[in-house]
């Protein structure tokens, strides 16, 4: 078995582990990632695309803003249609100022990946049989096999950004471990389609057929979602079906304004809230998917992703340079009040936002009454643009 060593290895090369290594090699620290996929297929998923203004800021700290700052949207605002009419959240009016960036989760790890190997820093790409072993020691090391061999990282921490069918949280200790989940009784279903967005700005629908969304990632490419049973299937969905549907659930104008095209990729996602505590086994640190999951609505699990990755570099930074354990000890629990301010949130703008035929008449009534209340109070508006937009970094401290 071939042994190499580093200070962080860190599982996983998604958007959570490929931040954490561009931080990391800015702070002098060294680091190896281990991949189970390829780049390609890494690059062939496609997420949500709003940043907050910190995530943007720890994309310019990480060296890979530029490409951001030339295509990214900035967006001061988004409406909400209920009961067949469109109302303006004026999130930069609201906050004073601020906005958010819409660019691609696909385009943040592209530019991520690219850094990294311009810089020529190790990443392990289909790496077989990723273990974790001896977190709860000094020495732990992280194992697997390419190419018919074993190999083994011995290191002084490893990250968990394996996401959320990771091996990390997997290989803590079960009595060790709580975790709180809901699972939606819905999916969405996202069509991407090089056709211009109906709207400059995105547009959350809530209608008695259930919920839409119109993205969009460029002047020319659009992202579209509806609301779907789980049991349905993309293949059940030809294109034409998709825009008859979103058509249903849009008022006259934006239908006026729809430009419908071919779909260049279609799937459905289930809806979760998901929440390991803690986030820290010994020397494993879980960081973004590899620790919870938030539903999509109001695009949170990236930025969620961002900050856990800055808290660890600030604890990495905090050991090797100052020699204090303060920032590894704090982890988790900074991490998770932020975790649990965005699931909070995530959690109810999807309430307040799809239908529950569960919930009967009086459900989409209480869901009415509550939008109404939003767009036409201060405090209502203020609230959803407040964490729209993102808590700072440090909030509360
Ligand atoms: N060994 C090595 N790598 C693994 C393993 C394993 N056993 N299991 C999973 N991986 C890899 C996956 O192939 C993937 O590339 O870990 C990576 C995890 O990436 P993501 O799932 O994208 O998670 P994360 O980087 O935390 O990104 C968070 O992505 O899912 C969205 O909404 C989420 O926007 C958020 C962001
Ligand atoms: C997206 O563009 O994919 C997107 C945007 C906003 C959301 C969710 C997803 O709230």
């Amino acid at each position: 078995m071939s042994t190499t060593r580093t200070q962080v290895a860190i599982v996983g090369a998604g958007p959570s582990g490929l931040l954490l290594g561009q931080l990391l090699f800015k702070a002098g620290i060294d680091a190896v990632i281990v991949e189970r996929q390829s780049p390609a297929h890494v690059l062939s998923r496609i997420r949500a695309g709003v940043l907050e203004q910190v995530t943007m800021d720890l994309l310019d700290e990480a060296g890979v803003g530029q490409r951001m700052h030339r295509e990214g949207l900035i967006h001061g605002g988004f409406d909400l249609l209920f009961k067949g009419a469109r109302h303006r959240i004026d999130m930069n009016q609201l906050t004073r100022g601020k906005n958010v960036v819409v660019y691609g989760q696909t385009e943040v790890t592209r530019d991520l990946m690219d850094a990294r190997q311009a810089q020529g820093l190790p990443t392990v790409y289909e790496a077989d049989k990723v273990q974790v072993h001896d977190f709860d020691s000094a020495k732990p090391r992280v194992t697997y096999e390419k190419d018919g061999q074993t190999h083994a990282i011995a290191c002084d921490f490893i990250a968990g950004c394996d996401g959320f069918h990771g091996v990390c949280r997997a290989s803590a200790p079960p009595s060790a471990v709580k975790e709180y989940e809901k699972v939606y009784p819905f999916g969405w279903l996202g069509v991407l389609s090089d056709t211009p967005p109906v709207h400059h700005e995105l547009i959350y629908v809530n209608s008695t057929r259930g919920f839409a969304l119109c993205s969009q990632r460029s002047a020319t490419r659009s992202r579209y979602y509806l609301q779907v049973p789980t049991t349905d299937t993309a293949a059940q969905w030809s294109d034409e079906a998709f825009w008859a549907e979103l058509r249903l659930r849009l008022d006259p104008e934006a239908c006026a304004h729809l430009v419908t095209g071919p779909s260049i990729e279609k799937s459905i996602a289930p809806l979760r809230s998901f929440v390991t505590e803690p986030m820290r086994f010994g020397r494993l640190f879980l960081a973004g998917d590899a620790a919870h999951i938030v539903p999509p609505t109001g695009a949170k699990g990236l930025n969620l992703a961002a900050t856990d990755v800055k808290y660890l570099q600030a604890a990495f930074i905090e050991f090797y340079a100052e020699h204090s354990q303060a920032g590894i000890h704090a982890y988790s629990e900074r991490c998770l009040r932020r975790v649990w301010r965005a699931e909070r949130f995530s959690w109810w703008f999807t309430s307040l936002m799809h239908h529950f035929p569960e919930n009967g008449e009086i459900g989409q009534k209480f869901q009415d009454a509550e939008l109404d209340y939003l767009v036409h109070s201060e405090a209502g508006s203020l609230s959803l643009a407040e964490n729209y937009v993102g808590l700072p970094l440090n909030f509360g401290e």
